[in-house]
């Protein structure tokens, strides 16, 4: 998985993404990943980036030429036109179906804006995927990429150890994960469920799976109505909560 993420502020995506996990992943070459400063780009003498919007109105406009000759420098390192991904507001909603389909590519390019947005012509030109994290609005595109790059990079084989299973958490399905104990046995006078005690694996599996289930019914009745509807979820277990 090689990302290109194209930036007023490499060292924010270098910082974070060098960081645990994905940084482990970096280190031992399962995920490239270069942060490519726009302004390194730009023609203009002084450095400048953005200017006023025509027609008027608040704040700055990041400008067309810098960032496409940021991208064509991108662009030509590979065989084929990469998906290009634009964080913001205004795209699709990013979930776990899109970071699965996402993690099948070999290069991903990110462009982060920042100011009032960037001029729409070179966004027409170069951008495949508009794609927000959520409905509340950011300083800028960095956060939201390095969500999809922690999302997808889960997703590659080798990233995770072989004991942390991408596939049987949170989301896999519409199943909300059961909850997870560890020792001691009693803390602040609560004890583990005995059940998880018992060594009775089937049992344990039967245990967790209620489990998920309540916890998706309490606090995700939404997932809960579509894991009903999709058959993950039967409905005499489903009874139980009526
Ligand atoms: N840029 C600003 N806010 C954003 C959001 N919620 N998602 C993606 N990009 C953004």
């Amino acid at each position: 998985m090689n990302y290109y993420v194209m930036t007023l502020f490499p060292e924010m995506i270098e910082d974070g993404m060098n960081t645990s996990i994905t940084g482990r992943a970096i280190a031992r070459e399962l995920i490239h990943l270069e942060a490519v400063n726009i302004r390194d780009y730009t023609t203009e003498k002084h450095g400048k980036v953005d200017d006023y919007p025509y027609g008027g109105g608040a704040g700055m406009v990041m400008q067309a030429q810098p960032v496409y000759d940021c991208y064509k420098a991108i662009e030509e390192k590979m065989n084929s036109k990469p998906r290009v991904i634009y964080l913001t507001p205004q795209g699709s909603t990013f979930a776990q179906p899109m970071a699965k389909e996402l993690a099948q590519e070999e290069n991903l390019v990110f462009l982060c804006g920042h100011y009032e947005g960037i001029d729409e012509r070179v966004l027409e030109e170069i951008v495949t995927d508009y794609v927000s994290i959520g409905d509340y609005v950011l300083t800028g595109g960095e956060l939201p990429a390095m969500v999809m790059m922690d999302a997808i990079s889960r997703l590659v084989p080798g990233v995770l150890n072989n004991d942390m299973s991408a596939e049987t958490e949170s989301f896999s399905g519409n199943l909300l994960e059961h909850p997870q104990y560890s020792r001691p046995e009693i803390w602040n006078d609560k004890a583990v469920p005995k059940i998880l005690l018992s060594g009775d694996h089937k049992k344990v599996d039967e245990y967790r799976r209620q489990e998920s289930i309540r916890r998706t019914y309490e606090r995700r009745p939404d997932l809960f109505e579509k894991a009903v509807e999709s058959g993950e979820i039967t409905e005499k277990e489903k009874k139980v909560f009526e």
